[in-house]
């Protein structure tokens, strides 16, 4: 997804203030913490603004993506209009958090795109000192369980610009299947740049044997 949905400049509610006491198997009232070998997923807090503006603005994290929010305060208005978005159940977003820690590295984010979760869409951002590590393989395979066994996608979807020669090797290596190029279809800069679009079969994810060995856990809460 290098077109984050959020747009700051549209977003002009103030947050409700979400109850994050509650723990519901309804992802839609907040997202189960989901864990792997080297990350814990959970849901955005608040509290994530200061550590997201700080992974996630940098010029070569934000290179190939729409760009994030400018400042913290902006980070918190994306958060608390991401929990009103899963809410609706139109979209969700995880924070990457590296096991033992509970600061938020990155985010692996979904979104709906025919109004019954069947085609969903994904995009993923994390911050450069974790690159390269095997933190993205682990959410990432964590992340296409979510999707497949929890919300019923059955097609995840993900647009890469041609130029995101790490975005691109990412999603190669975990099982995402190259299906056609979108011409001009992504604005960085002023330019008009061509995407990959790739995408991930449920019914092939299985056929394959589901996720990883190391990834079947069990849902932290
Ligand atoms: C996309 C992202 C989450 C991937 O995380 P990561 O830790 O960099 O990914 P990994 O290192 O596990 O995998 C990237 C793979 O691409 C390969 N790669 C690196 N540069 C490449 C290039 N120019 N062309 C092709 N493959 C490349 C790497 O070698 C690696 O494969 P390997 O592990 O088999 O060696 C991270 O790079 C990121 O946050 N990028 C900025 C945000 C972004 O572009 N998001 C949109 C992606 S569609």
């Amino acid at each position: 997804m290098e077109k984050m949905p959020y747009r700051e400049e549209l977003d002009m509610r103030v947050s409700p203030g979400i109850d994050e006491s509650v723990v519901s198997t309804d992802w839609r009232s907040g997202l189960p913490a989901l864990g792997g070998r080297m990350v814990t997923l959970r849901d955005l807090r608040a509290s994530d603004a200061a550590s997201l503006f700080a992974m996630l603005t940098t010029e070569e994290v934000s290179r190939f993506i729409s760009p994030p929010p400018t400042t913290v305060e902006g980070f918190e208005k994306f958060i608390a209009w991401a929990h009103r978005q899963r809410q609706a159940g139109e979209y969700l977003c995880f924070a990457v958090t590296v096991k033992g820690f509970d600061t938020a590295i990155g985010i692996f984010q979904v979104r709906d795109l025919n109004s019954c979760l069947d085609t969903a869409e994904w995009g993923f951002a994390i911050g450069s000192p974790f690159w390269g590590t095997g933190v993205f393989e682990d959410a990432a395979n964590l992340v296409i369980e979510f999707a497949f066994d929890t919300l019923g996608v059955r097609r995840l979807e993900a647009r890469a610009a041609v130029q995101n020669g790490r975005g691109l090797g990412a999603l190669l290596k975990i099982g995402a299947v190259q299906e056609a190029v979108l011409r001009k279809s992504f604005e960085k800069n002023g330019r008009q740049l061509d995407q990959i679009l790739f995408a991930i079969l449920e019914r092939d994810w299985r056929m394959a044997g589901g996720p990883p060995k190391e990834v079947r856990r069990a849902h932290i809460h």
